[in-house]
């Protein structure tokens, strides 16, 4: 079996400086590892990269010079060590002893010295070391500077708020699919296989449970019972409002969470498109396993002339592709992996994905706008814009204070993920 913290140090490099994304890079080293030692390296992953700064910034006091070329794998080792040391359960022993001889597995005995010196440093100086991380922004908030300036800037009062949410685990959201149970008729599976929860008001379709718990312990899921979903996730499908018999189109439908929500809700025909053919794998195994239809294309949604067959859809998702700065809570590489000018390019995406998909939708049909960020340009300013330079869109207010010049719902992170929604109907 693999070490945990040398599997740890090295999915941190490939993240933070190879800029391979988390989701990619845990599988991979996880299927090295036994079930306990799984959690342990998405323990130690997660928290390395919530609290990068601020292990940065040991380091930088603890070294005389940063750990560079081959030897940079072994920086990432020493904040897995700072890690556990100031954030985890572990006895401090274990944590230095543990973290010393990972390297034995990452061929590096040479190291031991240096590792060992640098960890019990960093026990001895501690509350020094904490006092000056403190006095840096970017350390006691963990976040880019960039990200902390957007957001002070579109949320004056809730700025820390939302920094602070993402520093949290979040919540594991079911969605139960209606086609089988209702969400009371659920909650007493849940109840009677002892898994304990929430119901919501809010939101219709879903279940909060009390604490994470592997998807296969959960009663029918393999038949179909339910899905995982965040809350704030769950209000696409009925935001959209599919009906029976209608043609609908779920252009960025990758991995297919809302097209199954989609056709959970109405018996519709759906076509379920993606521009990244690995993705749209996962819708079809989605589909399968909800027993669920649709027809997967692997295509460019900003380009319509190469896939689309003429005859327009009652309703649109877009679901387009953003900083997903939203879920950071669930995705804390997105803090490092994305760069301010992103923002720009992701939002001239977005526009050109809208403005051509807009022709597709018939008369008195409707359009359901959705991003998983928090980030004005790419929501309610992408959306007030369209709305001035299309004559034929029309506003639907969400809520009272939804209007044209500020469109749309903004939802922070909290009991449910930071998500953005606009519907707009086509005039007849
Ligand atoms: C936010 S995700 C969609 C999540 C999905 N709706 C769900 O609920 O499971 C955005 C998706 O857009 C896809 N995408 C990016 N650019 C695209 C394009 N030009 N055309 C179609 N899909 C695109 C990405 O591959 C990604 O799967």
């Amino acid at each position: 079996m693999a070490n945990v913290r040398a599997l740890a140090a090295e999915t941190l490099f490939q993240v933070v400086d190879k800029g391979q994304s988390l989701s990619t890079q845990l599988p991979y080293a996880a299927q090295k590892l036994n079930p306990k030692d799984k959690a342990l390296l998405q323990q130690i992953c997660y928290g390395v990269l919530r609290y990068l700064p601020t292990l940065e910034h040991y380091c930088q006091q603890l070294l005389d010079q940063p750990l560079k070329g081959k030897r940079r794998v072994f920086q990432f080792l020493l904040y897995v060590g700072m890690y556990q040391l100031q954030y985890m359960r572990t006895p401090e022993h274990a944590a230095v002893a543990e973290t010393v001889n990972a390297l034995q597995s990452m061929r590096a005995p040479g190291l031991k010295a240096l590792v060992n010196a640098i960890l019990r440093t960093f026990q001895r100086q501690f509350t020094e070391l904490q006092d000056s991380a403190n006095r840096i922004p970017v350390c006691q908030y963990n976040h880019p500077s960039w990200f902390i300036k957007k957001l002070q800037a579109a949320y004056p009062q809730k700025w820390q708020d939302i920094l602070a949410a993402n520093q949290e685990q979040a919540p594991m959201w079911l969605r139960v699919n209606k086609a089988h149970y209702s969400v009371e008729e659920y909650s007493e599976l849940l109840d009677e296989a002892g898994i304990e929860h929430c119901l919501e008001p809010h939101f219709e379709d879903g279940i909060v449970l009390d604490k994470p718990c592997d998807v296969y312990s959960l009663p029918g899921f393999r038949e179909g019972a339910c899905s995982v979903q965040d809350a704030a996730a769950q209000l696409a499908a009925r935001y959209l409002a599919p009906q029976d018999n209608e043609r609908i189109l779920d252009a960025c439908a990758a991995p297919g969470g809302k097209t199954c929500h989609i056709l959970e809700l109405a018996n519709a025909s759906v076509d379920a498109l993606d521009a990244d053919s690995n993705r749209l794998l996962r819708v079809e195994e989605n589909l399968k396993r909800l027993e669920l239809n649709a027809q997967c294309i692997h295509a460019d949604a900003s380009d319509p002339s190469s896939w689309w067959d003429g005859i327009a859809y009652d309703r649109i998702l877009l679901d387009v592709p953003c900083s997903a700065t939203g879920v950071i809570r669930r995705h804390p590489d997105i803090k490092w992996l994305r760069r301010n000018s992103d923002i720009d390019d992701l939002a001239q995406l977005q526009k050109q994905i809208l403005n051509n998909i807009w022709p597709l939708l018939k008369p008195g049909g409707t359009l359901l706008y959705a991003t998983c960020s928090v980030l004005p340009t790419e929501n309610s300013d992408q959306v007030a814009a369209f709305l001035q330079s299309t004559d034929d869109a029309i506003h639907q207010p969400l809520h009272e204070n939804d209007t044209p010049s500020s469109p749309g719902l903004q939802l922070l992170p909290g009991i449910s993920d930071g998500f953005y929604y606009a519907k707009i109907t086509k005039q007849l």
